[in-house]
């Protein structure tokens, strides 16, 4: 089985961005979390960022065919992108949204996600944890299918 993780804008400043809200914990070390946990659990996984929206609806679309399942971090785009909503509806792969904060709690922008009716379902609150159980989400959903 085999995950993608993306990761949308500013996401590869985690460490000196908002830590009060982000928390200290850099990418690459999200990253090596979620491979420690993949190994346990015989998951093969690759982990890309970028800043360009468009480079994510790429991945998007290139994922089709090579993973089981997308977890995927947006970013600010989750609350703007109809571009990455139609590449998660064209793609017909699962697809996790996660936040490693409660976007729920935070400014009334953040609380509407436009990817979240095309995605398998969402995971926001949980800090590095959020990553740790998108991951436990993809396996679980190519499990029950
Ligand atoms: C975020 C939440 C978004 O609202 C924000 O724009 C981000 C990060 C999160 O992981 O909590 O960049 O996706």
């Amino acid at each position: 089985m085999k995950i993608l993780f993306l990761n949308g804008p500013n996401l590869n400043l985690l460490g000196t961005r908002q830590p009060e809200v982000y928390g200290p914990t850099t990418l690459p070390m999200i990253e090596a979390s979620v491979r420690q946990r993949a190994a346990v659990l015989g998951v093969e996984v690759e982990f890309l960022q970028s800043n360009f929206e468009g480079q994510l609806v790429t991945w998007i679309q290139e994922a089709r065919g090579q993973f089981d399942a997308i977890a995927l971090n947006a970013a600010a785009y989750t609350h703007t992108s109809i571009a990455l909503r139609d590449a998660i509806s064209a793609v017909e792969l699962p697809v996790i949204e996660l936040h490693l904060s409660n976007i729920h709690a935070r400014e009334s922008f953040r609380h509407t996600s436009v990817i979240a009716p095309v995605c398998r379902g969402q995971i926001s609150g949980f800090g590095v944890g959020s990553y740790i159980l998108a991951l436990e989400a993809a396996v679980i959903v190519k499990q029950l299918a």
